[in-house]
């Protein structure tokens, strides 16, 4: 454990944005953001409605070099000064994640820094730290287009999980709604503004596994056998399981019919609340009993960006006497600076990096732990 202030350089190109940042701070936060250059291809992207593997991986080849300069200009830290390289390893587009992770190996191997291989979900789930220095340990809502999970975060290696998405992340849920609205790519920041003009309670949609504890059962357990990401959960019973697959179905039929698309967008909204609000609220029983006495919730994530979505959970950690943290909605979605910061985490905690011999991963859960 080290009690200097490290600077690190952050990459991030597990997705469709092309990030680089240069962060500076010392555990448990909150740091200090020296640059944070973001390169969004979601023009690319957008006339497919949905992130194409292929044209992603070509875009951050080309851009990449150049944001990382920016990044470095911007912060006014010179390659020599960093004490750090980090970049996502892993879970995303493996193309993608090898153009970070390979360019990050180079600088490192270059100047003889460290290289830290950085779990983009311990990016997201660390943020909090960054921008408010939340102390271990705090439960997490981690709402992304590509993850939906509850966690309970007892340290920067230790990850509980408390439930999981059986079938689509939340975000994907979102920008499916919104192709099947009309509305453009990425669906969120559209669904959410157009629910803002509707009625909340126009059309009834369901709330798969709602009050329900064992979403782990059944052929529900099958599910979940099958898919890798979510292994590591032993505990089947009492799970805080997420389903958003009945309300994406329900919202293809109610398109359908003559709706007014405002209506629906602010009903789909709700619906997603009320499963966020009630699944965090089960995870909150199990974090308490994990963690006695603790009282601070943390979200993040591209979804965390939500302001209702935010105000309802807000109004839940009231009720249930909890702390909520959300960090700004420019660190909420995908960026550079969390991945540096999580390289700070691990810098600050083993002093060392990772060998370059290190390969991306495609797949890779939180509650594992490191490569
Ligand atoms: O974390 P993120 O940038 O990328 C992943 O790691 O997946 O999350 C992107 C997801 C997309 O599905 C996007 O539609 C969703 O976050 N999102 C939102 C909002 N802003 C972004 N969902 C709901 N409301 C928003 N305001
Ligand atoms: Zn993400």
């Amino acid at each position: 454990m080290t009690d200097k202030p490290l600077t690190l350089l952050g990459i991030e190109t597990s997705c469709d944005e092309t990030a680089a940042a240069v962060v500076r701070g010392r555990v448990p936060g909150p740091g200090e953001i020296l640059s944070n250059v973001i390169f969004s291809q979601t023009e690319a992207h957008a006339p497919y409605g949905g992130v194409v593997p292929e044209i992603a991986s070509r875009a951050h080849l080309e851009i990449l070099d150049s944001i990382i300069e920016r990044a470095l200009k911007d912060a006014g830290v010179a390659l020599a000064e960093l004490d750090g390289i980090a970049a996502t390893a892993g879970p995303g587009l493996i193309g993608g994640v090898m153009v970070g992770l390979t360019t990050a190996k180079a600088l490192a191997l270059g100047t003889g820094k460290p290289l830290i291989a950085v779990n983009h979900l311990m990016g997201h789930a660390l943020t909090a730290r960054l921008t408010h220095g939340v102390a271990f340990p705090f439960l997490l809502l981690l709402v992304s287009g590509g993850h939906c999970q509850l966690v309970g975060v007892g340290g920067a290696n230790d990850f509980r999980l408390y439930g999981s998405t059986i079938d689509d992340a939340v975000g994907e849920a979102f920008d499916k709604t919104a192709k099947i609205l009309g509305l453009p790519y990425p669906g969120g920041p559209a669904v959410e503004a157009a629910a803002k003009a509707g009625n909340p309670r126009a059309y009834s949609l369901p709330r798969p596994l709602l009050h329900k504890r064992n979403g782990a059962r059944g052929a529900t357990a099958q599910r979940m056998q099958s898919i890798p990401a979510l292994g590591g959960a032993t505990n089947k019973e009492n799970r805080a399981d997420f389903s958003f697959s009945g309300l994406k179905t329900a919202m293809r039929q109610l398109a359908q019919q003559d709706i007014k698309f405002e209506d629906a967008c602010a009903s789909f909204q709700a619906a997603v609340i009320d499963i966020l609000c009630d699944r965090s609220r089960i995870a909150m029983e199990m974090f308490r009993r994990d963690f006695p006495g603790s009282d601070r919730f943390v979200v993040a994530g591209g979804v965390a960006a939500n302001q209702a979505i935010g105000d309802a959970l807000t109004g839940l950690c009231r009720e249930e006497a909890f702390v909520i943290r959300i960090p700004p909605p420019r660190l909420c979605t995908d960026n550079a600076a969390m991945i540096a910061w999580a390289g700070v985490e691990r810098l600050s905690d083993k002093a060392t990096g990772d060998a370059l011999s290190i390969s991306p991963r495609a797949r890779w859960p939180l509650a594992t732990g490191p490569i």
